[in-house]
Parts: structure tokens; C-alpha cells; sequence
């Protein structure tokens, strides 16, 4: 069925398709970035100039599935069928089959040299283990199913200077897309153990290895030994930890002997890099060598691109966050100085904004915002299913995968990326 109030020079055509086919092909384009409607004109123009009809696809359960077409490709489309002495609907389903063969799903797409990303601020309580947890999932969704991400908007919007709209309140405009598929390791690098904890899993126990043993090197077997997954579907095998032990709480006393002390963190981790396509370290909130060691493992290195790896900087919308930042920056500044490294700032994360809160809070925001380098990379609501999430001791993406959290947190991912 065809209607003449057309887009420009396409038809709308009314036909039926099987919903798992249906949904195949809204993923592989969203996958490929390609508009339904062209993968339907394609599928339909290459079934065409097949010599004969491929085999039968099972169309049981086909429902009303509309698109648009150039003028006529349907009316002839129609009597190809005809000439096959097949059903419409089955010479839709062949030729939507037919392009998904021709368009097989992208492979992920992994940076040659390990990405790592130093989540810090020594302020407590700003969120810097929620947006490490929450970006390291969102890296690690499966790529061959669609998810809900909040598109850039607001932070195009927040760029211009007359508006000054409410991040928190403002209802997101969200797209589907398919999850990035990376291989994460998530450092509990803070003898809280938070992380641990949140995630559901055990603090390695005191008396066994440990990150703090191998940084000393004084550990007794390989580190991989003390990595566990994050189980779930939607990340496959992808999401791993290494737990924290509380025998960090004597990490920089134990530092404080050991050659090279900055680069203890680097080499504790260099057997394992090459299994991962990311490494996000929650850092402790304090500074000392134990910081000084994860700064260090996010300097760029030599076959690096500038913003591949860094720190990312979780802070809060009110005065006292600003101090710490200072504190922060000239240590970062300080060690890029003596030791003459590039360290890159991937961002600054805006966390637990609550526009409600008043002049204190759009005011320090339009200040981080007004810092530009490094510029705001994300503003995340303070939400309860964060909370929530950590009370029950699940991945927040595992707790509210449509939740607004997720959606900001995987806009954030992308915008790192
Ligand atoms: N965007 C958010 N919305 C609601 N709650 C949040 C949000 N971000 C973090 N929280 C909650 O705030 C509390 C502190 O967060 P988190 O532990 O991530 O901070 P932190 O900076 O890692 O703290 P610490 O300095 O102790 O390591 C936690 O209960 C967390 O669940
Ligand atoms: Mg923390």
C-alpha cells in the first residue's frame, strides 16, 4: 500500500515484517548509522537484481512495518514479487534479510595502545566512585543491542551564555544506540573499598596479594589472579575488577621505599594491560604518593593521542569544590613539571547537580563551565536509583539500565571516547 502525501520524492509504503526481523535491522542500523528507510531501499534494490528468489524466510507473527521509498522502487518491487510467486510481505522480509547479510554488524573498534582514565578529586563524597562505576559499564555494553543515551544537547546549550537552563529538571532528548563493547578493568584503587563493595563483590583479604603488594613489588603470584568479572548479559565478559584491600590504607608509607615510586602503579599493571581496551582507577579521596602514582598512569605516552588518557574530574555545583580543584590541579601541574609528562585533562564531571538548589548551584556550574579547558564533560543529576543501586549492591546499570542515570552516564562515555 502506497500513499502519495510524501516525504520530497519518497513514497510511504504500509507492508509487514517479523518483529525479530524488524529489530535486527533497527539495531544494524543504528549500528552502521544508516536510516531504515535507505537499508529498506537498498535491501529491496539488490533483492531485485538477484537472478532468482533466495530462500524462504519464516515471516510468522509479521506486523505493520511502514517506510518510505523513492517514487515507483514499490510499484515495481511489486511486480517482481509477482513474477517470483512470492507474497510481498515474504519479498520484504528476503530483501530486508538480504542487506543485513550485505551489511554485516561493525566490529568494535579498539585503541591500540590501552586507554586509561584516573577518576580524581581529593573532596570526599563527590561522586567520584558512581561516575567510575557508571562510565566503565556504560564502555562495556554489548554492541549488538541498543540502549537509551542522552544526546549532547544540554551541553551544546550550556556553551551559549544567555540561557541558563536547569540540567536537572530539563527532560533529556534520548537516541538508541548500540552499547561500545569495550574490555574494561575497573581499579578499586582506595582502601574504602567502595567500589568492591557497590558492585557487589569481596575486598581482596588482608594477608594475600594485592595491588599495594604488587606496587611494592612484594607480590607472590601473577595480578590477574586477583581480577573478577561483573557478571551480567550486557557485558558479557567484558567488565572486570580488581578489588581493593584495605592494606592500601599503608600504600603511601610502603611507596615511600620503593624505587621509582611513580611509575609503581604503571608497572603493577603492565602485565595485564594488553587484555583490556580501557582502565578506569577509583582514586582515594586524598593526595599523596598513592595519587601521584595514578597521575602518572594517565600521562600520555609517547604513541598516544592527546585525550586518549587522563584524568577525569568529578566535582560538585557549590564553593567548596572549587578549593579542592585547586589543590588537585597544581599537584597534576606539579608532577607534569618535575617529571616533564603530558597529562591530559579528559573533563570535568559535574556531579549531584540539582538546578533546584538556586543562585549556588547555576553559579558554580556556569564557573566549571566557564573553566573551558578542561571543559565540562557531563552534568549528572543528583538521582536516587544511584543511591538505590548502591544500597542493594548492584551495577547501576544492572539496577536502572533505562534509568536517567545510565542515560547521562552513557552520554558521558561517548563523550570520552
Ligand atoms: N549523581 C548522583 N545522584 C545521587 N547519588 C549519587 C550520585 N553520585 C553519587 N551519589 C551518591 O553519593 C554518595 C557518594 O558518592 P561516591 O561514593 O561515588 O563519592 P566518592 O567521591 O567516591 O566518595 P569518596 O571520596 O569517599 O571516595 C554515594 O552514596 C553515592 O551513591
Ligand atoms: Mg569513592
Amino acid at each position: 500500500m502506497t500513499s502519495p502525501s510524501s516525504q520530497s520524492d519518497r513514497e510511504k509504503v504500509v507492508s509487514k515484517l517479523p518483529p525479530w526481523l524488524r529489530q535486527e535491522l533497527k539495531i544494524r542500523t543504528a549500528q552502521l548509522r544508516v536510516d531504515i528507510q535507505d537499508a529498506v531501499h537498498q535491501g529491496i534494490a539488490h533483492w531485485s537484481a538477484l537472478a532468482s528468489a533466495p530462500s524462504p524466510v519464516d515471516t510468522s507473527g509479521a506486523e505493520s512495518f511502514s517506510t518510505w521509498l523513492p517514487a515507483g522502487q514499490w510499484e515495481s518491487f511489486r511486480a517482481d514479487s509477482k513474477d517470483r510467486g512470492v507474497s510481498l510481505i515474504q519479498g520484504l522480509a528476503q530483501s530486508v534479510r538480504l542487506w543485513l547479510e550485505l551489511n554485516p554488524a561493525p566490529s568494535v573498534v579498539r585503541p591500540s595502545v590501552v586507554r586509561r582514565i584516573i577518576v580524581c578529586n581529593q573532596k570526599g563524597g563527590v561522586g567520584k566512585t558512581a561516575i567510575t562505576a557508571g562510565t566503565a559499564e556504560a564502555l562495556a555494553e554489548d554492541p549488538a543491542s541498543l540502549h537509551p543515551v542522552r544526546v549532547a544537547r544540554q551541553l551544546a546549550r550550556l556553551s551559549t551564555d544567555d540561557v541558563q537552563p536547569d540540567p536537572g529538571t530539563t527532560p533529556p532528548d534520548l537516541e538508541d544506540l548500540p552499547g561500545l563493547g569495550m574490555r574494561v578493568l575497573l581499579i578499586d584503587f582506595d582502601p574504602q573499598g567502595h567500589l568492591t563493595k557497590q558492585l557487589g563483590q569481596q575486598p581482596l583479604p588482608i594477608g594475600g596479594d594485592s595491588l599495594t603488594c604488587h606496587m611494592a613489588g612484594e607480590a607472590k603470584g601473577p595480578l590477574a589472579d586477583l581480577i573478577v568479572p561483573v557478571p551480567d548479559d550486557r557485558f558479557g565478559d567484558r567488565l572486570h575488577l580488581l578489588p581493593a584491600c584495605t592494606d592500601a590504607f599503608l600504600l603511601d608509607v610502603r611507596l615511600s621505599t620503593v624505587r621509582a615510586r611513580e611509575a609503581a602503579l604503571e608497572r603493577a599493571l603492565s602485565p595485564i594491560e594488553s587484555d583490556y581496551d580501557v582502565i578506569l582507577v577509583d582514586c582515594p579521596p586524598s593526595l599523596g604518593l598513592s595519587m601521584d602514582a595514578a597521575i602518572y598512569y594517565g600521562r600520555r605516552r609517547d604513541t598516544e593521542q592527546p585525550g586518549a588518557s587522563g584524568a577525569l574530574i568529578v566535582v560538585q555545583a557549590e564553593d567548596s569544590s572549587a578549593d579542592a580543584y585547586d589543590l588537585l590541579t597544581s599537584q597534576i601541574n606539579d608532577l607534569r613539571d618535575d617529571l616533564s609528562l603530558d597529562i591530559d585533562y579528559l573533563g570535568l564531571v559535574v556531579n549531584l547537580y540539582d538546578g533546584r538548589r538556586g543562585y549556588i548551584a547555576t553559579s558554580s556550574l556556569q564557573a566549571w563551565m566557564d573553566i573551558k579547558d578542561p571543559r565540562v564533560v557531563a552534568i549528572v543529576p543528583d538521582l536516587k536509583e544511584q543511591r538505590e543501586a548502591v544500597r542493594v549492591k548492584q551495577p547501576l546499570f544492572v539496577y536502572a539500565p533505562k534509568g536517567d542515570q545510565a542515560v547521562a552516564l552513557r552520554a558521558l562515555a561517548r563523550e570520552i571516547s
